[in-house]
């Protein structure tokens, strides 16, 4: 397998396809930065799990081999199955699909790890998209057991089986979703977020009572407004705008002060402070 983009996503989906499925992973991303960063961050996580008794030295060794790296996509190494994970910006994926279709065996599939951007679209740049497919994998990826597939409006159902066991071989259940904004988990969980700030600006409790209702009212491991901070409040504006922007209905309108807050660089977890503070 090829992951495309070593941030947090893409070094999460090649540890699972190491890890559990026992592939041969090559990390490719162009910013040889973030490569180093993102390889470091999966030393991490296999270091913790060998610290608990969760990995062996032995395991940890083995995944260690089967994983590459590279830093321009003219050195992707022949893979059968690419999961592109960088940002979610439409241009820059529909470049990396051109690139990938031209470079690789036209049996190969090519899957997008994004999260609101439309599959057909992304496909239409493939020199085959009927061998191109969403795979939404849940933040984070070595923990949540959700992927949601999402073939396009060309994609084969070849592609879609094969994807399917592809993601089941890495130890997740799959549900699948038409190819529409948002899909399945953020046309659902994004309202869910954006409602909950709304409650917060309009001052119906303190974030702190917002959360603790959703989190212990309803089971949820955490309250919407701190998931929206490890999710990442930009991330959440994004999405947000998407489905406002192609569904129409202003029921999707973003909150004014998940606005603000992005636009005072206040974006969650990563930039140290957003709806809570993380000194
Ligand atoms: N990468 C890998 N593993 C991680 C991790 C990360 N970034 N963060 C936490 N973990 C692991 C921990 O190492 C720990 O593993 P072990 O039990 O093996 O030690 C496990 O997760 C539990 O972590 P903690 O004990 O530190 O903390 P916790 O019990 O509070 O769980 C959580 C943390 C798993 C994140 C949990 O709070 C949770 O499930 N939150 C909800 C997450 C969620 O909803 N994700 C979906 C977001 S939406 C999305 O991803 C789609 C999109 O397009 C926006």
């Amino acid at each position: 397998m090829c992951v495309v983009g070593a941030g947090q996503m893409g070094i999460g989906i090649g540890l699972v396809a190491a890890r559990v499925a026992k592939l041969d992973v090559q990390f490719i991303d162009s910013n040889p930065a973030q490569l180093e960063k993102g390889l470091l961050f999966l030393d991490k996580l296999l270091a913790k799990d060998v610290a608990k008794g969760k990995c062996t030295e032995d395991e940890r060794a083995s995944v260690k081999e089967r994983i590459t790296s590279a830093s321009s996509i003219s050195q992707v190494a022949g893979a059968d199955f690419v999961v592109e994970a960088v940002s979610e910006n439409a241009e820059l994926k529909r470049k990396i699909f051109a690139e990938l279709s031209q470079l690789l065996p036209a049996e190969t599939i090519l899957a997008t790890n994004t999260s609101s951007i439309s599959i057909t679209k992304i496909a239409s740049a493939s020199q085959k998209p009927e061998n191109v497919i969403g795979m939404h994998f849940m933040n984070p990826v070595p923990v949540m057991r959700l992927v949601e597939i999402i073939p396009g409006l060309q994609t084969s159902q070849a592609t879609l089986d094969t994807t399917v066991a592809l993601a089941q071989k890495m130890g997740k259940t799959t549900t699948t979703s038409q190819d529409v904004p948002g899909f399945i988990a953020n046309r659902l969980l994004m309202p869910y977020i954006n409602e909950a700030i709304i409650a917060l600006q309009e001052g119906i409790a303190t974030r702190e009572d917002i959360d603790t209702t959703m989190k212990l009212g309803t089971n949820n491991p955490m309250g919407p407004l701190t998931l929206a901070d490890f999710i990442g409040l930009d991330t959440c504006l994004a999405i947000m705008k998407v489905l406002h922007g192609e569904l129409g209905d202003t029921k999707y309108r973003p909150a004014v002060l998940l606005q603000k807050y992005v636009d005072a660089g206040w974006l969650g977890v990563k930039s140290g402070k957003g709806i809570y503070e993380y000194p």
